[in-house]
Formats: structure tokens, C-alpha cells, sequence
């Protein structure tokens, strides 16, 4: 770790807040190394008091670590890649998943910036996918090394959030599967910087190849329940000028939706990925 840079440990399995770093796109070659260990090893990582940041310098930060890539149907809303998520774009990710897999290369990282935050609710909770690989016994690892699965962006978004207003839900799809995507993936992956085998699963996952679908959601939900176990997991409490950055090939996340009409609004640019490759290569 660069001298300036202290990792405090959030959750016992996943999560950790930087300190001592100004994030933008003048920082120097051994503090982004140190924060791209970080967030290699924790998973997910927080630094408070970023309300310097502003789309330019988002996005400027965020080519520092790796090239980053625009969203494959939502729109920018400012910049050139942010992703708008608030009260106006709709679509509350209020579903646990990894972002995009439903592409070949889905992304490596993603930066969240909160602008405004409610005045309760609205946190966000991540899990560490290689720590609920790590925990499945050995002959259901063994099962999952095997296994691909189906991702796409055209899924049943009414079913993923019963409790959101059926025009908002209309809205949210149309504009999410302007273009419908489809691909296949290993459901274990080997991590291409840590080595860790990570699962692929989340909310784009439709069934796993060569499964009937109540064979495939059965076994979905079993190994999806390691990833939300609390233990997997850490809970970040937003406040505005905080920045997450995750490692995409390694967690889940879900953003809870219990902040009812009040502002939330984030921004996220998310840096390219390479295609998986899961563990016979
Ligand atoms: C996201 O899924 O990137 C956003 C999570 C959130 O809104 O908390």
C-alpha cells in the first residue's frame, strides 16, 4: 500500500474504507496501484469526502483504472459514460446482481458517486461472490465448476420488483431493452487478478445450459443463497460525496429501495472487462 493510503476493514468478509486519497485524474501511478490491490482484495471499497467530484473528474479518475465503457441501452446522463441512477432515471437496483453480464465482456470495476442522499434508507449492500464459492462444500463446488449460464437484460422486470409501480417498471424496461442482449457464461470464473474462482450469478441470470427451469431455478437459488448470506455481505449507509468502487468479477450488489420519495441521487461510469473464463480454461 502507498504510505498515504490506510484500509480500514468494514465487514469481515468483504468491504474496507480508504482514506488518505483525493480521487480524480491526477492521481499519482502507486496510489492508484494501491487502490487497485484494494479493491481487488476487499472486494469493495468507500472513501468519504469526494464532494470534489464532478462528472469530468469521475470520469477522469475512472480511466485510471482501466478503459470505461457507456452503458449498453441506458443513456448517459452527463459526461460521456455516467450512469444515471435516481429518482429520475427510475430503475431501482433493487435486485441483487453483478452489473451487465449480460454481455460477453461485462465490466471489471464500477465507481459509484453519491450526490444526494436521502434522509434515510437508500443503502446499498454488496457480496463477496469468490467467499460464497469458498463456503459451498466441496461436491457442490465440484457441480458448479461444470456449470453456464444464460444472462440477458430481457427479464422479467414485473416479477424482480413486485412492489413498484407497474408504469415505472414499463418505463424502466423499455428503456433497459431498447437493445435485448444474450449470452452465455461459466458460473464459476476464475479471477484474472486474484485467481479466485468467483461465482456468476445475479439477476441476469435466466437458467443454467442444459437444465430444465424448475432443475435450473432450484439450483440457482441454492448457490444464490450463499451470496446473500449476511456473513457475504456488507451494508454502506450513504452520505453525499462518498465514492464505492467495486470489483464486478468478484461481488453482487443490491441497492435497497426503502428511501420512498426523497432524493437519491448517484452516478456510476463502470471500466471495461474481459470476457470469463471459467476453470478448464
Ligand atoms: C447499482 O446497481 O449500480 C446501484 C446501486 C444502488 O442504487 O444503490
Amino acid at each position: 500500500t502507498a504510505p498515504e493510503v490506510t484500509v480500514q476493514k468494514v465487514g469481515g468478509r468483504i468491504g474496507a474504507v480508504l482514506s488518505g486519497v483525493r480521487l480524480g485524474g491526477d492521481l499519482d501511478e502507486a496510489t492508484v496501484a494501491a487502490v487497485r490491490a484494494a479493491i481487488v482484495e476487499h472486494k469493495v471499497v468507500f472513501f468519504r469526502d469526494q464532494d470534489h467530484l464532478d462528472a469530468g473528474s469521475h470520469e477522469a479518475f475512472a480511466r485510471l483504472l482501466g478503459t470505461p465503457v457507456a452503458h449498453p441501452t441506458v443513456p448517459s446522463v452527463d459526461g460521456r459514460y455516467a450512469l444515471g441512477i435516481d429518482n429520475e432515471h427510475g430503475g431501482r437496483a433493487n435486485q441483487w446482481h453483478t452489473d451487465v453480464t449480460f454481455v460477453p465482456a461485462y465490466p471489471a470495476f464500477s465507481i459509484l458517486r453519491a450526490e444526494v442522499v436521502p434522509p434515510y434508507g437508500g443503502n446499498t449492500l454488496w457480496s463477496n461472490t469468490a467467499a460464497a464459492y469458498a463456503e459451498l462444500p466441496e461436491s457442490l463446488r465440484a457441480l458448479a465448476d461444470t456449470l453456464r449460464g444464460v444472462h440477458t437484460n430481457d427479464y422479467d422486470y414485473a416479477a424482480a420488483r413486485p412492489e413498484a409501480p407497474s408504469a415505472a417498471i414499463e418505463q424502466h424496461r423499455k428503456v433497459f431493452t431498447a437493445t435485448k442482449f444474450q449470452t452465455e457464461h461459466p458460473v464459476v470464473r476464475v479471477h484474472p487478478e486474484s485467481g479466485e474462482r468467483t461465482l456468476i450469478l445475479g439477476n441476469f441470470l435466466q437458467k443454467l445450459t442444459g437444465f430444465n427451469a424448475r432443475d435450473s431455478r432450484a439450483l440457482i437459488g441454492i448457490l444464490q443463497s450463499h451470496v446473500e448470506r449476511p456473513e457475504n455481505t456488507v451494508r454502506w449507509q450513504w452520505r453525499a460525496g462518498d465514492v464505492a468502487i467495486w470489483d464486478n468479477r468478484a461481488t453482487q450488489h443490491y441497492g435497497v429501495d426503502d428511501s420512498d420519495a426523497h432524493t437519491r441521487t448517484l452516478r456510476r461510469v463502470t471500466i471495461d472487462g474481459d470476457v470469463p473464463v471459467g476453470v478448464d480454461g
